[in-house]
């Protein structure tokens, strides 16, 4: 899979590609690449925003901007080209990120991700140059860096070989083995501790019972009976 990031602060992502899962896929042969926005900027003085319509505080990301760097990228225009891969622009307002979009993603050979600063993208990146735009919450967070990460690291320990043990992504919590309900608790070493004992049954040795116990617990989570 081939990750390319474009932000303002491409120096965030150094940090991200060497935590272990990334560098994991990484040394797979996954590639995630952060690209500068403003480095292909057509405007003056590395210029990237500008005042937005109708007045009010804050600048507002130009969608000329970002159409020369998915342009330069891409050696091919960025609105003719959309379609042809997934191209999130990362905003508060857009479509919950969950673990379905998560596998959705993993499944693509491309993905683009836009980060907005300020106040945010022009609205025509969103209608003309992405094909998801994409929420990692009802909040807001200063920019899309964080949720590109949040994004990356999601989808890139779905691939195969990302994580030490192949099994770990596979039942997790919101997974269609745990039919999507939160996952179960998890216990280890000391069995007792200030009066908390770890429930007998995961000591039992009988796997059938911890499975059952487990999808219980996972069940009583998402408030299923
Ligand atoms: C300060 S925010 C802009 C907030 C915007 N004015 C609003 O009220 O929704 C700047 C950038 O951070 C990113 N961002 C902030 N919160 C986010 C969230 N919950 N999910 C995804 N991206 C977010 C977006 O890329 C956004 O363009």
């Amino acid at each position: 899979m081939k990750i390319d990031v474009f932000t303002l602060f491409p120096g965030w992502f150094g940090w991200f590609a060497e935590q272990r899962h990334v560098r994991n896929a990484l040394e797979l042969g996954h590639e995630l690449e952060a690209v500068d926005l403003r480095a292909t900027t057509p405007l003056r003085a590395g210029q990237v925003d500008d005042t937005p319509y109708g007045g009010g505080a804050g600048m507002v990301l130009r969608v000329d901007v970002v159409e020369e760097a998915l342009r330069a990228r891409w050696g091919a225009d960025p609105v003719e080209r959309r379609g042809s891969r997934r191209v999130v622009a990362l905003a508060a307002g857009g479509r919950p990120f969950d673990d379905l979009l998560a596998s959705e993603l993993a499944g693509e050979e491309e993905l683009t991700l836009l980060c907005g600063r300020y106040e945010g993208f022009d609205e025509r990146v969103h209608e003309h140059l992405a094909t998801d735009v994409v929420s990692i919450g009802p909040y807001v967070v200063a920019g899309g860096e964080l949720a590109a990460m949040v994004v990356c690291d999601a989808v890139l320990r779905k691939l195969p070989g990302a994580l030490g043990h192949s099994e770990s992504a596979v039942e997790e919590s919101f997974s269609a083995a745990l039919e999507g309900a939160p996952e179960y608790p998890h216990y280890t070493r000391p069995a007792q501790w200030r009066g908390h004992d770890v429930p007998a049954v995961l000591s039992s040795g009988d796997h059938a019972r911890v499975r059952e116990w487990r999808l219980e617990q996972s069940r009583r989570r998402a408030g299923r009976p």
